[in-house]
């Protein structure tokens, strides 16, 4: 995308991460995904976001089937909520969600944590576990037989892109009052921005 006041938005969150990583916050980069039903049954969870690259749009992995996957079939719609307490920053990202390609995804899946890799192969995400203990030993077991290969994308896995149409920018405690600036893609797709009271 080659608007300037996209890319200037875009630049500041991307600092922001990067700010964030480099202080070695735990989870810094991590949002509240809030998704909705085609019935309007809001939810909302953390998880982890690519940090975006190129001016591309904001990626995150999820796996289809689960309740956001389902949710964000019926309406490809989403917000995501991040917050970095030690910045005093919260960043709000809202825009049409699409499942990335099976290559943009292996891609993608390459950068999850082995952890996360292994759990996704453990169990179908969200469904229901019989006894105590039982996720933990499927882990183990895909631990061992995995040894040190690559662990294959699980095919249910999908990395999603969120296409911002709006980005706001709260800056700082209620106390502090510095300018919430809002980001937003109106007619055409042409990007605007405007400061709005705290
Ligand atoms: C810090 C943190 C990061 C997480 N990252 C992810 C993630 O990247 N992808 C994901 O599917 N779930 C992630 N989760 C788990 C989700 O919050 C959620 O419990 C799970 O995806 C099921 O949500 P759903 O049933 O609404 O789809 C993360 C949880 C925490 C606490």
């Amino acid at each position: 995308m080659d608007d300037p006041v996209y890319k200037a938005a875009l630049a500041r969150l991307v600092a922001l991460l990067d700010e964030a990583r480099l202080r070695g916050l735990p989870n810094f980069d991590c949002a509240a995904l809030a998704t909705c039903s085609s019935d309007a049954r809001p939810s909302v969870r953390m998880i982890n976001v690519f940090v975006p690259q190129n001016d591309g749009a904001v990626m995150f992995f999820a796996n289809r089937l689960s309740g956001k996957g389902c949710q964000l079939t019926g309406n490809p719609r989403a917000a995501l909520c991040f917050y970095w307490s030690e910045l005093q920053e919260q960043v709000i990202v809202e825009g049409n969600v699409k499942e990335a390609s099976e290559a943009e995804s292996d891609r993608l899946w390459g950068r999850r944590t082995r952890e996360s890799q292994l759990a996704a192969w453990a169990a179908p995400q969200g469904e229901t576990v019989a006894e105590r203990g039982a996720v933990r030993q499927h882990v183990q077991k895909f631990r061992k037989q995995s040894g040190f290969d690559r662990v294959p994308r699980q095919s249910d896995w999908y990395a999603y892109s969120l296409e911002p149409d709006r980005i706001e920018f709260w800056p700082s405690g209620w106390h502090r009052a510095k300018e919430r600036v809002r980001f937003v893609a109106g007619e055409a797709g042409r990007w605007s921005s405007e400061m709005v009271s705290p």
